[in-house]
């Protein structure tokens, strides 16, 4: 063996090392941003989406929206504070709710938007006029029987990223990578799309 080669598979040996380390440490970091028994891991949608999202939904003052993992807030915050609508958001983490509620605290919108403890697929959103949603493709999926079902018709969702399969999007909006779909809940949405 040369020289070349053993200082070659010496820098193998360290690259590839490297590199199952780098990932160890990036399933641990990925893991720990889920909440035991969560569905999703927490990923913040940035402001200039969020504000996106509720042009789309084209929410008023009489509207009142629910965020299904709610993170940090902020999507119910702003529809308070920009919107003047009312909302409800909703996380399996404790610590999202505090932030949320103190968000809420900062923007003065405590009487408009309030936070809940609990998980998303049991969350009530029968008042929901339009449902935001930040989530992962196959909760999406998972989550469509419940809201055709509880959902009145004529409610809006947006989903940041994900679409909702077979149930066409209403409107589509691209933000650079990014995607923000639109649906609004019909009789014959509820009929096609609602089933198990
Ligand atoms: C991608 S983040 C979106 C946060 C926020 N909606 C936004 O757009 O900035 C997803 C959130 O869902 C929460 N989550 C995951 N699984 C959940 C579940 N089963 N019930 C309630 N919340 C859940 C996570 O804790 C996390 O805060």
């Amino acid at each position: 063996m040369t020289l070349d080669s053993l200082k070659f598979r010496r820098g193998l040996s360290a690259l590839l090392l490297l590199l199952a380390l780098t990932a160890g440490v990036g399933m641990i970091v990925f893991a720990a941003q889920y909440e035991e028994g969560g569905d999703v891991p927490y990923v913040p949608t940035p402001p200039e989406v969020v504000e996106a999202m509720l042009k789309l939904a084209d929410i008023k003052n009489t509207d009142f929206v629910v965020d299904l993992g709610c993170g940090d807030g902020r999507i119910v915050v702003m529809a308070a504070e920009k919107f003047g609508a009312r909302g409800r958001g909703v996380d399996l983490n404790p610590v999202r709710i505090k932030e949320a509620e103190a968000n809420a605290v900062k923007a003065a919108v405590t009487d408009r938007a309030k936070f809940v403890q609990g998980n998303l697929f049991e969350a009530d959103v029968k008042d929901a006029t339009v449902v935001t949603l930040y989530l992962l493709p196959d909760v999406n999926l998972k989550l469509r029987p419940k809201l055709l079902s509880d959902l009145k018709v004529g409610a809006r969702i947006v989903s940041h990223s994900f679409d909702m399969g077979d149930w066409p999007p209403e409107k589509k909006i691209e933000m650079g990578w990014r995607r923000v779909y639109l649906w609004t809940v019909t009789e014959q949405a509820k009929k096609t799309y609602g089933g198990q």
